[in-house]
């Protein structure tokens, strides 16, 4: 890996063994993008690639000039990178390039005191960067661009700072992450979209011209939106053909979007929200956009997702439990909501522990007085009526049982009947006079204000020192409305949206660094806030409030186009399943959430006999083969989001291909059905596997695919899904089988 200047022609170039990052200085001196791609000849001028001089849009023939940081009102009229008003109320930049300079590693940024989460090396071999400094001479506002190459991976990570270094106040009105010029424009802009508890549905369209765009202005990164985007050639596939993953580290508004122009090139942007941010910089003062991951694959979607998640699983997620064994867990949730007490709850952890579970987790209803979900959020203090020895009574009981405690919270929160909202009205996020939005009936507190975020701060920590606490799962059940701070005056409130999410990063920054033993899980109803920048504090998040195994199979596949496995919690619930009412046998949940962080949703005290066995059984597995299936690469074979979407196939892969997991999932039975085959990938071809299958070895779908297969045969022949077509009446709807490889 390495970044070299060349002096004659300008140019960098940021190069792995996978990839290379281009770009140059123009004639105009303006900081132009070359190339982003495959890796490419070191040593090289590329300056031809581009035109080197932009004479305006009007009168062109032929490709418009490719820029890093583009701005407004010098007739390239494709979606900026940063718009300003400047003093005298023009808005015109001129950046040039003004100096560069090249170090190894990565500049380390501390976690909180309102930075922004980043990803980080732990050696200075990991990576280079490159940071290039761009001046407008007349207002004096510089821009420093920053680009991180990864030694091992192909992506590079981007971020802005602009500072103003002139006399003048500056406001900003849009600063981007990062914007990626491409020649051409025949791509499919890939989304995660959804709602509550239908999260992250791959959704694909062909770039037509003009903008086309996913984004977020509702205070959180969003159950409608992730702020990841790809573009795949039509062509493109998990296993073959070119794409581009944008991925930007931040919880809060954003927009992700591509421009087509009428020369056919494509401009893609990642950055805040410009529609809910203005930020004023006085003389002096400086903003840093949050990072923008940009990753390259030419071999499928499937290396794309693979680079993220190894980005994020090791070199973002921060704290003890990055590489620990993350604990299987039961959630009282599902099994009482608001109506337990202490007997109960203990009940439930017995219970569990004999299945074999090792954390118990007591969600909403602990505190104030809530026996449902229109009071108390913001008292965090112990409901004596539900518990009377407080929570260090059920902790150490738990404790006592053999498991490991977690608490439920949801910090940013306040109900209106609380004695929080009773002493702190004005806390709460609204336009005072106004009338407030609730939702939930629920208000969200102002996380801009420092005695917000400090109030939070100690009673939290008086909370998780209280008890023997071993996990947090950390809830966010509403978006914000009224977006206004009474702690900004008038002309800073474009501040209060970013204000807001850097002090819950403040907050999360200060609690993980105060409780580094105690795993943070993040949840926002569920995957309304899966995005990078929480997973930098809680390396795992609730994925969706959806627990039905079907349902299940899009939300985790879409899911881990850009997160990793071991981020994604996902559990075994009850049925009739309390989402849907659909029934799914106890092993097709099981299969489903052991691709994840595994876990329990239900009343395990409820339970029959025969599903107290199923789940010791899924348990005893889960646990044998966590390693790989918390940090083995994840492979999807046959989507629920292609063709009829009624069968799905992924797997586990180890990094050294020695073992490997198969899930294979058919929603609806249909009679006679046709005799596919399943072929893997990512095995070694020259090793020997042991196939087995889960739950039942006798199953007849096991019966041709076990034993011993070659690596080869299982990748370009595949493994048989119809050979007993006779048996099909007795697989039934919602059927799950998994297969175990082993070639160790
Ligand atoms: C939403 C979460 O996603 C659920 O798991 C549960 O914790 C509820 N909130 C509790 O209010």
């Amino acid at each position: 890996m390495s970044i070299t200047y060349l002096a004659d022609t300008r140019e960098f170039h940021l190069r792995n063994g996978q990839i290379s990052y281009i770009l140059g200085v123009h004639d105009d001196g303006t900081l132009g993008h070359l190339a982003f791609g495959p890796a490419l000849a070191p040593g090289r001028s590329y300056a031809h690639l581009v035109p080197r001089r932009f004479a305006g849009f009007a009168n062109r023939v032929g490709d418009p000039v490719a820029l890093e940081y583009p701005t407004t009102g010098t007739g390239d009229y494709r979606v900026p990178a940063l718009e300003v008003e400047l003093a005298d109320g023009s808005g015109v930049l001129q950046l040039v390039y003004a100096s560069h300079r090249i170090v190894a590693g990565k500049p380390v940024v501390p976690i909180g005191g309102g930075r922004l989460p980043v990803t980080y090396v732990e050696a200075d071999d990991e990576a280079d960067t490159l940071e290039v400094t761009l001046i407008d001479e007349s207002s004096g506002l510089t821009v420093e661009l920053s680009y991180t190459i990864f030694r091992d991976l192909p992506l590079v990570a981007r971020s802005a700072r602009i500072r103003n270094a002139g006399g003048a106040t500056v406001r900003l009105t849009a600063v981007m992450s990062a914007t990626l010029d491409l020649p051409d424009a025949r791509w499919d802009f890939v989304q995660l979209s959804g709602t509550w508890a239908r999260e992250a549905h791959v959704t694909a369209r062909t770039l037509r011209p003009g903008r086309q765009s996913v984004g977020s202005d509702r205070g959180a990164s969003s159950h409608q939106h992730n702020p990841f985007i790809a573009l795949r050639r039509p062509t493109t596939t998990e296993a073959a053909g070119e794409a581009y993953g944008f991925s930007l580290i931040y919880s809060g508004n954003f927009v992700a979007e591509a421009e087509v122009d009428p020369f056919e090139t494509t401009r893609v942007r990642i950055g805040i929200s410009p529609n809910t941010f203005a930020w004023t910089l006085e003389p002096g003062e400086a903003f840093t956009t949050p990072e923008a991951i940009l990753a390259f694959s030419d071999s499928g979607l499937g290396a794309m997702s693979d680079a993220l998640h190894r980005l994020y699983r090791e070199r973002l997620a921060r704290g003890r439990w990055r590489d620990r064994p993350r604990p299987i867990l039961i959630n009282n949730w599902e099994a009482t909501y608001f109506a337990f007490d202490e007997a109960k709850l203990l009940e439930i952890a017995t219970a569990a522990r004999d299945l074999g579970v090792e954390l118990f987790v007591l969600d909403d209803g602990w505190f104030g007085s809530r026996d449902d979900d229109t009071t108390s959020l913001g008292d965090w203090f112990v409901d004596r009526r539900k518990l009377p020895a407080g929570i260090a009574g059920v902790a150490s009981k738990v404790e006592a049982l053999g498991l490991r405690f977690g608490l439920w919270i949801e910090p940013e929160m306040v109900s209106e009947r609380s004695r929080l909202f009773e002493a702190h009205p004005d806390w709460a996020v609204g336009v005072p006079g106004r009338p407030r939005t609730e939702s939930r009936q629920q208000l969200v507190l102002d996380m801009s204000r420092q005695e917000v975020v400090d109030h939070l701060f100690g009673v939290l920590s008086e909370v998780l020192a209280s008890a023997p606490i071993s996990y947090v799962k950390w809830d966010m059940n509403r978006t914000l409305t009224e977006p206004f701070s009474v702690g900004l005056p008038s002309d800073r409130q474009g501040e209060f949206f970013h204000r807001h999410i850097l002090g819950l990063y403040d907050l999360y920054a200060r609690l993980t660094t105060a409780f580094p033993e105690i795993l943070f899980e993040s949840c926002a109803g569920g995957g309304g806030r899966f995005d990078p920048g929480l997973l930098a504090f809680a390396p795992q998040a609730w994925t969706s409030d959806d627990t039905d195994a079907i349902e299940r199979l899009g939300i985790q596949w879409g899911t881990s186009l850009a997160y990793p496995l071991s981020a994604m919690g996902a559990h075994v619930a009850a049925v009739p399943n309390h989402q849907t009412g659909r029934r799914t046998p106890i092993d097709t949940r099981a299969a489903v959430a052991f691709f994840g962080v595994f876990g329990y949703e239900l009343d395990p005290t409820a339970l029959d006999e025969l599903d107290r066995q199923a789940i010791v059984a899924q348990v005893a597995f889960y646990k044998a083969h966590r390693d790989l299936l918390q940090r083995g690469r994840f492979v999807r074979l046959l989507g629920p989001f292609e063709g009829d979407g009624n069968r799905v196939a992924w797997m586990v892969v180890a990094p050294d291909a020695s073992r490997a997991i198969v899930g294979f999932y058919q929603a609806l039975n249909h009679p006679v059905p046709s005799a596919a085959r399943l072929r893997l990938r990512g095995l070694d071809p020259a090793r020997v596997y042991r196939v087995s299958g889960w739950p039942s070895a006798e199953d007849p779908l096991f019966i041709d695919n076990t034993g011993a297969r070659g690596g080869d045969e299982l990748m370009s022949v595949g493994l048989s899904l119809g050979a007993h077509r006779h048996e099909a009446d007795k697989w039934g709807d919602f059927r799950a089988w998994v297969f175990v490889l082993d070639g160790s």
